[in-house]
Formats: C-alpha cells, sequence, structure tokens
C-alpha cells in the first residue's frame, strides 16, 4: 500500500488526508522514536521483557492517539484559587474489547491510561492449518452499544478474526462508527479486507506492513505476537 493511499496524522496538526482511499485507517506518524521502538520489539533477538517493554510503548502511543479522535464535551473546573478552567471530558462513554489472547496484552496500557474504562472479551483462535477463526466465547460491558468501543487487537494479519470480532460488536448492537479498532500492525489485505466490508470503523494502527507470506505472517512484522508476549516460544524466552 502505498504512503499516499493511507491517512497519516500529522504531529503538528490533527489529521491529514493524503487522498480519498479510505478516511478509516489512520498510521501513526513514523517518527524516528517509533521507529527506534519497533526496531527494538520486532528484533528477533529481543528477549519477552524486552519485547513487552517495546510493545508497550508503541500501546500507549496507540491509545492515547485513539482516544484523542473520540468527541469531547467542553468541562469547566474550579481550581484551589478560585478560577476557572475550561478543559474537556469525553463525550460519550467508552468501553474497550480485547481480542483473547494477544489483545490482552494491550489491557494494561489502557488501565494505566483510564482504571475506570470497562473491557470486555472476544475469545477468538484461529485454526494453527486452515487460519480461519473460531470465535469459542465473549462477555461484553451492558451498556456497550452506548459506547465508544476501543477494539484491542494488536495483530491485523488475513483479517479473519478482526471480521468475525466484529461481527460479535454489531449483533451486540454497537454501530460500526464507534468502533476504533486499536492495532499494532496490519496487512494491506487485511487493511482491505475489514475496511471494504466495515467503510465506518476507524483504524489507528502503527505500521502498515508490507505484505503476508504463504504462512499468513506479516512481512517485515513481528513474528507469533501472542507467543513473544506471553512467553510461550523459545523465541519469547527470557
Ligand atoms: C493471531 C493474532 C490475531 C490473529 C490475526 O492470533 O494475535 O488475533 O492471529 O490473524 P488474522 O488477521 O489472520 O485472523 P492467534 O489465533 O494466533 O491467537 P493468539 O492471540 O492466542 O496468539
Amino acid at each position: 500500500m502505498s504512503a499516499e493511499k493511507i491517512i497519516q496524522l500529522n504531529s503538528s496538526e490533527n489529521v491529514t488526508q493524503n487522498s480519498s482511499y479510505s478516511r478509516s485507517i489512520i498510521e501513526l506518524p513514523q517518527t524516528n522514536r517509533l521507529q527506534y521502538l519497533h526496531a527494538k520489539m520486532r528484533d528477533k533477538t529481543a528477549s519477552k521483557s524486552q519485547f513487552i517493554y517495546y510493545a508497550d510503548q508503541v500501546f500507549r502511543l496507540l491509545i492515547e492517539q485513539s482516544l484523542e479522535l473520540l468527541p469531547f464535551s467542553n468541562m469547566n473546573v474550579t481550581t484551589p484559587v478560585g478560577a476557572t478552567y475550561q478543559g474537556k471530558t469525553f463525550t460519550d462513554p467508552i468501553c474497550a474489547v480485547s481480542i483473547v489472547r494477544a489483545g490482552e496484552s494491550m489491557e494494561s496500557e489502557l488501565r494505566h491510561i483510564d482504571l475506570k474504562i470497562p473491557i470486555g472479551k472476544i475469545l477468538i483462535q484461529r485454526d494453527t492449518v486452515t487460519k480461519l477463526p473460531k470465535l469459542y466465547y465473549s462477555k461484553l460491558p451492558d451498556n456497550i452499544a452506548e459506547c465508544k468501543v476501543l477494539m484491542l487487537e494488536p495483530m491485523l494479519a488475513t483479517g479473519g478474526s478482526a471480521l468475525c470480532a466484529i461481527n460479535v460488536l454489531l449483533e451486540a448492537g454497537v454501530a460500526q462508527e464507534n468502533i476504533t479498532f486499536v492495532n499494532l500492525l496490519c496487512s494491506p489485505e487485511g487493511v482491505k479486507k475489514v475496511t471494504s466490508r466495515f467503510p465506518k470503523i476507524q483504524i489507528v494502527t502503527s505500521s502498515i506492513e508490507e505484505c503476508l507470506n504463504e504462512h499468513a505472517f506479516m512481512i517485515p512484522g513481528v513474528g507469533d505476537f501472542g507467543d513473544r508476549y506471553f512467553g510461550t516460544t523459545d523465541l519469547g524466552a527470557i
């Protein structure tokens, strides 16, 4: 996917749309610092603790950017010297839904930002051979239909898991335009699949990768995110 076909965030302004391709995907500005974090995280020699350390920092940037895109209203407070400060507060209730297992890795940074945001779960696992997703379980906040929903899933590869999860949210009454897909890495194939089916969903990612390989891994990618973050392979071992 060429650079002119995505929406880039401009660090000095807010959102810059470079083409009419899609309003639904935002890639974080590829700053030197972000590229440093990516290099440390993607390095195959990174230990489990290093991988978590750098991935969490990118999650923080992604969640903060995702929250910034939500509607805000004015909020006045009185300071200790009796003056009025006009700040902002979120207009709508917010919840998050993590796609187990990899999506749970994003919960910690979300909690650091705002402990009050409720977190639902959707358990989807891909068949290891066919790579087709299967829904096993979901538990969502009661008021999710009234919420702006942050869907936490670091990996968008073929798009099968994301489509499955989005369908669970829609069945629960969530409007497409109320879903922000908070994503670490996505493939052009996955982006196309999700945005063509659900054009009103907002995707916020830190990198649109080059392609998928024959094993449905993103290139250059990070390998198996869940295994590296949770330490279930030798590669992720400390
Ligand atoms: C991986 C990844 C995503 C999904 C993306 O999960 O964490 O959830 O695949 O792939 P897709 O876009 O092709 O559907 P996996 O099923 O390996 O489970 P895990 O989260 O337990 O690692």
